[in-house]
């Protein structure tokens, strides 16, 4: 543990499994939480230190055991893992078994082409340096980021491979990859004795690629689990921006959600939702993140948070009665795919 030790002051909430579902990943034998925690965005030196490590300690106290990192997050980049690193020296470190912690590596982080891509010196060089800013021996699922067809396959395999026999990773991953190409490493990885355990993709009810392009079958046919990334569509499937957009909120100043997404044929179809999720009693943060986990292909919807009362509101989604046919259809008809994503 590179943070040294420290005092610890927090304690977990005992009754935090009481409430928490888990699913099985594809045809692993791991269980992760309905919902986990990513620290994309808010996670760097932008937002209050303590804050973060409150909104972290409040998740594990609601049973989400499992948080998302990569090397990329901040600002500036690895700034996320450095500051989770703390919240676990502080706070968690007695939990690390209880834990599933990740991390990814290949999208772009500096000029050097050992920064990026799907190259062995890059993936095992990160996680290397992943490690260090954990003050972790291991991560439990170690993710290639993003496709990188400049790489030959069998080398991001050999990568893989590698940070699970030298137990610098219990699992692999990947994220953003299509169907064929998800399909043909995880027929490496298998015939490597690795099986791949999880797929990270977009998916919310703006963004309906992974049932178009076949994904959820190639999930089903290759028994990975899915864990699905921005389910909220970043905050655009919530009641926030129906009206103006609020101090604060992620599109004043994320580069990935700019304020022009936020136009009438957003607000027209938000509302619709809105309405739908009224009329069963519930949100519409909670409608579109039960509407992520109807589908049994999908382990994990990976949810971000800026504050406690996101998080606690969040997690009350699955105490709703399941999505009618006639509610699905209306999903379908106001939850146009592309809507808010500049697609
Ligand atoms: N593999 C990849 O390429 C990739 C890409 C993107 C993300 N991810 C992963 O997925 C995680 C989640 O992504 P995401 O943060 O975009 O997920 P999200 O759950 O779609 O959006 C979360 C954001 O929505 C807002 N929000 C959440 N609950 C709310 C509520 N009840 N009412 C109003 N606003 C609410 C908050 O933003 P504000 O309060 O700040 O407005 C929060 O940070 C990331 O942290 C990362 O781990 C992976």
């Amino acid at each position: 543990m590179s943070h040294g030790p420290t005092e610890l002051t927090y304690t977990a909430d005992p009754a935090r499994y009481e409430n928490a579902t888990f699913r099985r990943t594809g045809r692993s034998g791991l269980d992760l939480p309905a919902f986990s925690f990513g620290l994309w965005q808010k996670f760097g030196t932008d937002y209050p230190f303590e804050t973060q490590r409150e909104i972290i300690r409040h998740a594990f106290d609601l049973g989400i055991t499992h948080f998302d990192n990569a090397d990329r997050y901040g600002p500036p980049h690895r700034a996320a893992q450095q500051n989770f690193g703390r919240v676990l020296a502080k706070d968690l470190a007695p939990h690390r078994d209880e834990l599933i912690l990740s991390t990814k590596a290949g999208n772009p982080i500096g000029p050097s082409p050992y920064l990026k891509g799907g190259s062995r010196k890059s993936l095992l060089g990160s996680l290397d340096h992943s490690l260090r800013d954990l003050g972790v021996d291991y991560v439990d699922i170690f993710y290639h980021h993003s496709p990188d067809e400049s790489t030959p396959l069998e080398e991001t395999v050999s990568g893989l491979v590698s940070a699970v026999r030298s137990g610098k990773a219990l699992y692999v991953g990947i994220s953003n990859y299509l169907p064929d190409r998800a399909h043909a490493i995880a027929e490496e990885l298998a015939a490597e004795g690795v099986p791949l355990l999880i797929h990270q993709p977009r998916y919310s009810i703006f963004d309906r690629r992974i049932e178009q392009n076949g994904l959820l079958e190639t999930a089903d046919r290759d028994g990975f689990g899915l864990i699905v990334y921005s389910p909220l569509a970043q905050g655009l499937l919530t009641d926030k921006y129906l009206e103006e957009i609020p101090d604060g909120a992620r599109a004043v100043n994320s580069t990935f959600l700019r304020p022009d997404v936020i136009d009438d044929t957003y607000r027209q179809r938000a509302r619709e939702l809105n309405k739908l999720a009224e009329s069963r009693g519930q949100s519409l943060a909670q409608l579109a993140l039960q509407w992520v986990l109807r589908r049994p292909q999908v382990t994990s919807a990976l949810i971000g948070a800026s504050s406690t009362w996101q998080l606690d509101h969040n997690v009350a989604a699955l105490d709703f009665p399941e999505l009618t046919d006639d509610e699905l259809a209306l999903v379908d008809e106001h939850g146009v795919h592309g809507t808010g994503l500049g697609l």
